[in-house]
């Protein structure tokens, strides 16, 4: 069986990733979301509030479980009993950090395979920082994110739902 771990700080979780985990559902046995907690990135929603959301958008697929993590993803690949971590590319400008990310996690766990999706290319210029920004200014995300998360940034944002 292979188990593969899709890493990101899903603050929130957009119909861009969600394309992604749908394309490796078909591709793998079993796919982990591995939520890291990113206090660096200071994340609008707490961890526990991004789980959940990710477990709601995607309950429609069986293969898949969400987990959140705060440590090193190469041990966290590890604990989950995975053999290979999942990333998405939605651009070029994507790749050189991406190829760091891979090469860092190959030198700290030399069995870990490192694999790139990429996205249908009309989710391709999503990303959760433009999301907030547009959500927080009372822009439309409709299109962008499942009715879930637009609920959960509006209440955020302005206090409704
Ligand atoms: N559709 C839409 N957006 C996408 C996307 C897709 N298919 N794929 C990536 N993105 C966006 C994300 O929304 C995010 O946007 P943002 O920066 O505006 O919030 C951005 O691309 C990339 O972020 P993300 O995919 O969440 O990854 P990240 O860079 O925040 O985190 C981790 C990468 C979590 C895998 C990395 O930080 C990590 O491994 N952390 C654990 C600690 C660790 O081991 N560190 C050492 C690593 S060698």
């Amino acid at each position: 069986m292979t188990k593969v771990i899709y890493p990101g700080t899903f603050d929130p979780i957009t119909n861009g990733h969600m394309d992604i985990i749908e394309r490796a559902s078909r591709m793998f046995d079993h796919i982990v979301v591995a939520i890291a907690e990113s206090p660096h990135k200071k994340p609008l929603l707490d961890l526990e509030v991004r789980c959940q959301l990710a477990r709601d958008v995607l309950s429609h697929i069986p293969n898949i479980e969400v987990v959140g993590f705060n440590i090193l993803l190469a041990r966290f690949v590890e604990e989950q009993g995975g053999q290979v971590i999942l990333r998405g590319l939605r651009a070029v400008s994507d790749f050189e950090y991406e190829f760091q990310l891979a090469n860092m996690n190959r030198a700290l766990a030399p069995d870990l395979e490192t694999v790139f999706l990429t996205p249908d290319e009309k989710h391709s210029y999503i990303s959760s920082t433009l999301i907030r920004e547009i959500a927080r200014l009372n822009g439309d995300v409709h299109k962008f994110v499942h009715p879930e998360v637009e609920k959960v940034l509006l209440e955020k944002f302005h206090g409704k739902a």
